[in-house]
């Protein structure tokens, strides 16, 4: 199949992070085509590009007709569950959704001769960190089946990969955070799961309070502390780590976040100077598969791919999340293609 240059599909485009991409690839002047169910995503996020609402794996048919007509260069796979917790209660859901989203896409791939393979992964794969930050050397122990099932379809792309029948980069991101920073989209689950968005809305008096899960952690003030990567910088990364692999043709596995933590209290308090709001806090139990410390070292991503994150500090990440709270997303329209 003759590949269309500048035709990158998009699963799970329709999302918080996918939907970053779509815009990320739009201004390098790509067309991103979004694949997504909608079972959590937006169609009001799809702004750079056709939308079909189809479900990998249901929909396989109807998918061989978007690669069809779209004759993508790559396919960037950001469709999965990625709750943690849901994950501990619910683990079949996960392993079959993450897993088998995965094998559909690769299969069409292969059948479209479609080689560039830009995979959602997760810090979550290294689990309790053994040294921080940590690099793309840590060992890979997932404690929750989340992070097992994103490790599993690490596994199957090593696999794939060398019949050379696909090239890929796996980009392992830390915490997602932040919203584009004119508010054209932003963060929008439900439930909501994130750390930023409940905080704030704890703080825009649309929760009560902010949950904080276990004060008793090895950390210096007992909260978790995680790395927060501006959801734009992110996009960003995955449009350069496509454009290595097309011209490289080597796979990447690699950490994206900023290498600087924070804790639980420490987000709260900036929370607290951004929004100029009071944050009535909880402290309750810690929760299972919550791993004390997960810091990125992403010296390599930035050497690879020549990444120089913008947004460095956690103030200017909470801000663009605070104002795109503020929007009032029944005003967006569909966008056609
Ligand atoms: N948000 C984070 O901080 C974070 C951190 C590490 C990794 N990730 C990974 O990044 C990816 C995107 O995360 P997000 O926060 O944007 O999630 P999201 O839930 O906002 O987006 C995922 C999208 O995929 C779609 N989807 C799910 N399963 C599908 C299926 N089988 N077929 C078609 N569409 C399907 C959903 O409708 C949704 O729109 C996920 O793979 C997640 O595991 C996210």
């Amino acid at each position: 199949m003759d590949t269309q240059q500048n035709n990158v599909i998009v699963t799970g485009g329709a999302g918080y992070i996918g939907s970053h991409a779509c815009k990320a690839l739009h201004d390098k002047g790509y067309l991103p085509i979004v694949i997504d169910s909608l079972e959590l995503g937006h169609e009001w996020a799809v702004q750079w590009g056709p939308l079909f609402s189809y479900h990998f794996p249901k929909n396989e048919n109807e998918i061989r007709q978007v690669f069809q007509t779209y004759k993508p260069i790559g396919v960037m796979h950001f469709a999965a569950y990625s709750a943690v917790g849901e994950s501990v209660a619910n683990p079949l859901k996960y392993y079959e959704n993450n897993i088998q989203s995965s094998l559909c896409l690769l299969k069409l791939m292969q059948e479209f001769d479609c080689k560039n393979f830009i995979f959602s992964s997760t810090c979550s794969i290294y689990g309790e960190a053994q040294y921080v930050p940590l690099d793309e050397m840590h060992p890979i122990q997932p404690v929750n089946p989340y992070g097992k099932s994103k490790r599993m379809v690490e596994t199957i792309l090593q696999d794939f990969s060398k019949t050379k029948k696909i090239n890929y980069a796996s980009l392992r991101y830390f915490n997602a955070a932040g919203a584009n920073e004119n508010q054209l989209i932003g963060e929008q689950h439900t439930p909501e799961t994130h750390l930023i968005p409940l905080i704030l809305m704890a703080a825009a008096g649309k929760k009560d309070c902010i949950k904080v899960f276990g004060t008793n952690y090895d950390t210096p003030d007992g909260t978790c502390i995680r790395d927060y990567i501006h959801v734009t910088d992110l996009a960003e990364a995955h449009v350069k780590a496509l454009e290595y692999i097309i011209e490289k043709q080597e796979n990447l596995e690699l950490n994206l976040g900023i290498g600087k933590g924070y804790s639980v209290k420490e987000v709260i308090e900036i929370a607290k100077q951004v929004t100029q709001k009071n944050i009535p806090t909880l402290y309750s139990e810690k929760r299972e598969g919550d791993p004390p410390v997960l810091v990125a070292n992403p010296s390599l991503a930035k050497k690879i791919l020549n990444w120089n994150p913008r947004y460095q500090d956690l103030e200017t990440i909470i801000l663009h999340a605070w104002q795109w709270m503020q929007k009032d997303i029944s005003t967006f329209s569909k966008k056609e293609f």
